[in-house]
């Protein structure tokens, strides 16, 4: 076979960048090349979000675009991730240039698909299974950072919140062997990264088929045994998202209290401050529940950063059911939230209700929480004067070339003036500056 050249555009979550990494992986060891831009490409592969409708128009447009670009020159088109499992093979007809369509489980096999369409098949499809610990390593030249690395741990979800359609898209619960991750980390570790970030739609919600590779380690829950035995590899910093809140045990603070690698941050999505919202969005818990989740975050013997979700404009809320949400975030003080409005998602529980907030409603909602949640923040950061972080050094600042940038253990972005050697060290910053997002400091080692 000639020499073929892809190019690979990703969008969504964590998953589907990890999603990348493997496929870039199996591409190259099959003798594709990967290229950084589309023009030269012979094929072109869209790794693609479903979560809410701007997500999945915008993968649309993005097609759109790049085959306008590319002109008259023929290329193979391949949709990837969440919208190609969800529309399988009826991207075939609105999207009519698109040759392959590859689900969420398939990405092992991109390969023999693509070779597919390169021996004469017009159009493939193939939405099976993964195979879940068979799957290539990922190569280390693949991955997104040179330091920072995603090891998946849990795949899907079986939570069905009632607006969600990321069961649909990434099926059901699906646990990774303690020992495939375990052996993950060793490696990462002694190619030099220094913090993993485990990542799946519910990391705590962990639940392996058989207990090998944490027998020697104790803990209330799977998950907080896995915590322990990747602390145990050694590796600098530990990472863990998304938890949660209905399978979140306060164990999993006793191992990060214990365990000085196990990274001081906790993303824990609340969704919403109301218990009627909540119990239509059928989250499985009530605004008193998460409180006590966050006593326990807050009573930890080291200050844990913690950060939310919260969805505005659900089908049906009131402007009191909304009043419940801000004084929830009142309440919380959180490091960081992220805010969407309510989208509607075909085929999701929530599909059947009126989606009745009116557009501006939801806009004003988004509003009003985003400038509290600026006060709070700002607050915060001002109170992280003249502290020090430890920061892991990622590349230069975006803003300025003089300056590095990179996260806390608290996962917040500190810049600092340094010089570029510094990547991939874990330096110490102390805070002298805060804006709303980020935070600047001064190099102290
Ligand atoms: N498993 C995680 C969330 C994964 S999806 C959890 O349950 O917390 C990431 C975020 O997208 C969700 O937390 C939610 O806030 C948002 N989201 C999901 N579906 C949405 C929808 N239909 N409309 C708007 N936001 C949505
Ligand atoms: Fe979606 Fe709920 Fe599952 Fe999170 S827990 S991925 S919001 S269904
Ligand atoms: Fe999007 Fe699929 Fe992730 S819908 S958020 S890419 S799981």
């Amino acid at each position: 076979m000639s020499s073929k050249r892809v190019y690979i555009e990703t969008f969504g979550c964590q998953m589907n960048v990890a999603d990348t990494e493997r496929a870039v992986t199996r591409l190259r060891a099959s003798g594709y090349d990967i290229l950084d831009s589309p023009e030269s490409a012979d094929i072109l592969l869209f790794n693609t979000c479903s979560v809410r409708a701007r997500a999945e128009q915008k993968v649309y447009n993005r097609i759109g675009e790049t085959l306008k670009k590319a002109g008259k020159v023929e290329k193979i088109i391949g949709v990837m991730g969440c919208v190609a499992q969800l529309e399988g093979d009826s991207i075939f007809e609105r999207a009519p240039k698109v040759n392959l369509v590859v689900g969420t489980r398939a990405v092992d096999r991109l390969p023999e698909i693509i070779g597919r369409v390169l021996d004469g098949e017009k159009r493939a499809s193939d939405l099976g299974e993964r195979r879940l610990d068979e799957g290539l390593d990922i190569s280390p030249a693949e991955r997104h950072s040179p330091y920072v690395a995603f090891v998946p741990i849990i795949e899907g979800c079986n939570k069905f919140c009632t607006y969600c359609i990321v069961p649909y898209s990434r099926g059901r619960e699906r646990s990774r062997s303690a020992t495939a991750i375990l052996s993950e980390v060793n490696r990462l570790h002694a190619d030099g990264y220094r913090e993993v970030h485990l990542i799946g739609q519910n990391v705590n919600s962990y639940r392996p088929s058989n207990d090998v590779g944490l027998e020697n380690f104790t803990g209330a829950t799977p998950f907080s045994r896995l915590l322990r035995a990747v602390a145990g590899t050694g590796i600098a910093r530990i990472k863990f998202t998304t938890s949660f809140p209905r399978d979140f045990h306060p164990d999993i603070m006793t191992a990060i209290e214990e365990q000085q690698n196990l990274c001081d941050w906790i993303h824990l999505p609340v969704q919403s401050g109301s218990d009627h919202i909540l119990r239509r969005m059928r989250r499985g818990y009530n605004a008193d529940y998460y409180k006590r989740l966050v006593d326990v975050i807050k009573q930890a013997k080291r200050p844990v950063a913690f950060t939310s979700d919260i969805i505005v404009g659900f089908p049906g809320e009131t402007d009191e059911e909304f009043e419940q949400t801000l004084k929830l975030i009142e309440h919380c003080r959180y490091d960081a939230i992220y805010i969407f409005k309510y989208s509607e998602r075909r085929g999701t529980p929530a599909a059947k209700l009126t989606d009745d907030v009116p557009s501006d409603v939801k806009a004003a909602r988004f509003q009003a929480l985003s400038s509290m949640q600026k006060t709070i923040q700002g607050r915060i950061h001002k109170s992280l004067i003249g502290k020090t972080l430890d920061v892991l050094v990622e590349g230069e600042s975006a803003k300025s070339a003089l300056d590095m940038t990179g996260h806390s253990t608290c996962h917040r972005v500190v810049n600092f003036s340094g010089g570029h050697s510094l990547a991939g060290r874990v330096v110490q910053v102390r805070v002298t500056d805060a804006k709303v997002n980020s935070l600047y400091g001064e190099l102290m080692n």
